[in-house]
């Protein structure tokens, strides 16, 4: 199982490894902003507080979002495109 915290509620989940962001944090009692659900608006941007290490690695499609928000890739992840694959992750939600 993975673990995933949200900020500022400071909500956390346990879930499956491989699980998607975006329902890992809805198990997590937390409504995650989203769009598209398919990694090209940008709405459902998060931070990474840490274990940025136990995410999947990001597409091309999803580095070129980031760019388009000024975000910074080793800083700041699209939720729905990315799974928490083990251990621990903690996001602050909201941009
Ligand atoms: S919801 Fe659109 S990029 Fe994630």
């Amino acid at each position: 199982m993975a673990k995933l915290t949200i900020l500022p509620a400071n909500v956390s989940a346990e879930v499956p490894d491989g699980e998607n962001l975006i329902e890992a944090g809805e198990t997590a009692g937390v409504e995650m902003e989203a769009g598209c659900f398919n990694c090209s608006c940008g709405t459902c941007v998060a931070e990474v507080v840490s274990g940025m290490e136990n995410l999947s690695d990001p597409t091309d499609e999803e580095l070129d979002v980031l760019d388009q928000w000024n975000k910074d890739p080793e800083k700041f992840r699209l939720t729905c495109c990315n799974r928490i694959l083990k251990g621990e992750v903690v996001l602050r939600a909201g941009h």
